[in-house]
C-alpha cells in the first residue's frame, strides 16, 4: 500500500453531529524505534507488546459548521479542564491528516482525553493518546463512508496514528504489533504497524510488565530532538541494521519460547537505545543512579532465581520490568522488597500485555 491508498474517494453520506469514544493503551517496545525519516517514516522497523491498564480514554464531540473553516476548530479538555498547552501538538497532528481526512475542517471538535496514569509520571501518553484520537477520527469517516471494511478501518487508524507519534501506531491492537518494513516479515510496513503475523508462544501471550517510576519529572530530551540525533550519527547505519537482524531473531524466540534469548535481544535493545542517546552530539544520560541499581538488581536476582524476569527502558529512567506470568509471584515478591525503594515515593504501575484499543 502506499500514502495514496488513504486519500478517500469523495464521500457519499453526511453526518451534522455526533460523539465519539474510544479508550486506548500504551506499548513497550523490545526492538526499539530510534530515528525516522521524513513524514514520520520510521529509520528501523520495530516491535512492541500492547499494554492493558496504561491507556487514554479520548472522547471526540463534532459538529458540522456552516462553511468550511480556514484552519482548524477544536476545544481541547484534558482531565475535565481546559489544555491550551497540548493543542500545538494537536494541531501538527490535524494538518498532517487533512490529505487524508479531507472533512476535517467542515466540523468543530470538542476533544476531551485524560489518562490511566498520572500525567507525570515520565509514562509517554503519546502513543495511547495519539491512537485514540486517531480512531475517533476514523469513526467519523466510517460514518461517511458506510460499508468501511474493518481491516481498512484498523489499518487507516494505525496510518493516521503514526502521523501523530511514532509509536502510537502500534496501539490500534494486541498484543504483539510490527511497524516499519522488515524483509522477513510478511506484509510489514513503513506505513502502519500490522499484527505480528507468525507464531506466538503461549509465554508470551500473557506477559507482565511492572513499570517502575524512578523519575517522574518531565521529559529531558523529547522524542521528535531524539530521533532527530539519530541524523548525524556515527553508529546510525549500524544500529538500523542490528534492529532488522533482532527482528529476524525474534521471529524464532517467539515461536519456540526462548525466554534466554528474548532477554539478550530485549535488554540489548534498551542498552542500545541509551547508547545512541550517550554517542549523539549533543549528547545525554537519561537514566538515573537508580535505573541502574535497579538493573544491576535484576540481573543478580536472574542469576540467583532462575526466573526469566529481565528490563527494558524507554527513552528515560524509568524502568519497564518484563516477566511471564508463571514466575509472577516470585517476581513480585523480589520487586516489592528490592526495587521499590529506588522508585520515586516507590511508585510503580503493574500492567501487563493487552488486546489494543476498544471502543467504549
Ligand atoms: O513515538 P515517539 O516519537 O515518541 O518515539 C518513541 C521512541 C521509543 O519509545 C524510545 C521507542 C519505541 O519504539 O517506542
Amino acid at each position: 500500500m502506499t500514502e495514496k491508498d488513504f486519500i478517500p474517494s469523495p464521500y457519499t453520506t453526511g453526518k451534522t453531529e455526533g460523539k465519539v469514544t474510544y479508550k486506548s493503551p500504551s506499548n513497550i517496545a523490545l526492538v526499539k524505534y530510534w530515528g525516522k525519516k521524513e513524514h514520520q517514516i520510521p529509520a528501523n522497523p520495530s516491535i512492541s507488546f500492547t499494554l492493558d491498564t496504561c491507556a487514554t480514554t479520548t472522547t471526540v464531540s463534532y459538529k458540522k459548521l456552516e462553511d468550511t473553516a480556514s484552519d482548524f476548530s477544536f476545544d481541547l479538555l484534558f482531565e475535565g479542564r481546559p489544555k491550551e498547552d497540548f493543542k500545538p501538538k494537536i494541531s501538527t497532528f490535524l494538518k498532517r491528516t487533512e490529505p487524508y481526512l479531507p472533512f476535517i475542517k467542515d466540523y468543530h471538535f470538542t476533544i476531551e482525553t485524560s489518562n490511566s496514569f498520572p500525567h507525570s509520571s515520565g509514562i509517554a501518553s503519546s502513543a495511547s493518546g495519539m491512537s485514540a484520537l486517531a480512531l475517533c477520527l476514523m469513526e467519523l469517516e466510517r460514518e461517511l463512508t458506510p460499508n468501511m471494511d474493518t481491516d481498512f478501518f484498523n489499518r487507516k487508524a494505525s496510518f493516521l496514528a503514526r502521523l501523530g507519534s511514532g509509536s502510537a501506531c502500534r496501539s490500534i491492537h494486541g498484543n504483539l504489533m510490527q511497524w516499519g518494513a522488515h524483509k522477513d516479515t510478511r506484509n510489514s510496513s513503513d506505513l502502519f504497524a500490522i499484527k505480528y503475523p507468525y507464531k506466538v508462544h503461549q509465554v508470551f501471550k500473557n506477559f507482565q510488565d511492572t513499570i517502575l517510576l524512578v523519575d517522574k519529572g518531565s521529559k529531558q530530551v523529547s522524542s521528535s530532538l531524539g530521533h532527530n540525533l539519530m541524523h548525524d550519527h556515527p553508529f546510525a547505519e549500524k544500529r538500523f541494521d542490528q534492529a532488522h537482524k533482532n527482528l529476524t531473531k525474534l521471529k524464532k524466540v517467539f515461536e519456540e519460547g526462548d525466554l534466554s534469548e528474548f532477554i539478550k535481544i530485549v535488554e540489548g535493545e534498551a542498552l542500545t537505545l541509551h547508547a545512541m542517546m550517550m554517542t549523539s552530539m549533543p549528547y545525554f544520560i537519561l537514566m538515573k543512579p537508580n535505573t541502574l541499581e535497579i538493573i544491576n538488581k535484576i540481573w543478580a536476582f536472574r542469576a540467583s532465581s532462575k526466573t526469566h524476569v529481565c528490563f527494558t527502558l524507554d527513552a528515560g529512567a524509568n524502568v519497564h520490568v518484563l516477566y511471564p506470568e508463571r514466575e509472577k509471584e516470585k517476581v513480585y515478591q523480589f520487586i516489592n522488597n528490592e526495587l521499590v525503594a529506588y522508585c520515586e515515593n516507590g511508585q510503580y504501575i503493574c500492567d501487563q500485555i493487552g488486546n489494543g484499543a476498544e471502543k467504549l
